[in-house]
């Protein structure tokens, strides 16, 4: 499924339809890993800004691309209920293999189902990804304006 979202307004409607699907796959025995592709600039931390809004995140949300990884705690009774307890931005443009998500612990954060992560680049660290990972691609279309594809959702 591919969307038009013309403005921040659109893409915050658009995170928050994607929450809800999420939120009512069945459960899962690990993290839920939601892959972000798309060129630099194209809205992919524009974007978990907007989960974490719709979420019930009141801290500023503000890109990992130097730090790597940005963990925010989870509001209880929200649209995600207690499924999620944690959000993980993680932005791995700068790894350059899945090796380098070690660092992480990524291993650990993948076995707790109560994560909820996403991660901007997952082509720099494709070995590591999940297979059950869900990808969504960004593309700049015009000043303001992006289209987003949702993988696997006709
Ligand atoms: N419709 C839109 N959807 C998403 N972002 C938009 C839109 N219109 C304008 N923007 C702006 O485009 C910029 C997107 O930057 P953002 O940091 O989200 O890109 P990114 O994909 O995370 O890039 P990087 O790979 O460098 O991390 C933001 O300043 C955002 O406000
Ligand atoms: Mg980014």
């Amino acid at each position: 499924m591919t969307k038009e979202v013309k403005n921040l307004i659109e893409l915050r409607a658009v995170a928050e339809g994607f929450l809800r699907d999420i939120a009512s796959r069945p459960p899962q025995e690990s993290a839920t890993t939601v892959g972000l592709s798309g060129d630099l600039g194209a809205g992919k931390t524009a974007f978990v800004k907007c989960i974490a809004a719709a979420l019930g995140i009141t801290e500023v949300v503000t890109s990992p691309t130097f730090i790597l990884e940005k963990v925010y705690i989870i509001p209880r009774n929200g649209v995600v209920g207690d499924r999620f307890l944690k959000l993980i931005h993680i932005d791995a443009y700068r790894l350059h293999s899945g090796d380098e998500m070690r660092a992480l612990d990524w291993e650990a954060i993948l076995a707790d189902k109560t994560n909820l992560i996403f991660l901007e680049w997952p082509e720099q660290v494709v070995d590591a990804m999940p297979k059950d990972m869900t990808k969504l691609s960004f593309n700049y279309v015009s000043e303001g304006v992006r289209s987003i594809t949702i993988e696997g959702v006709a």
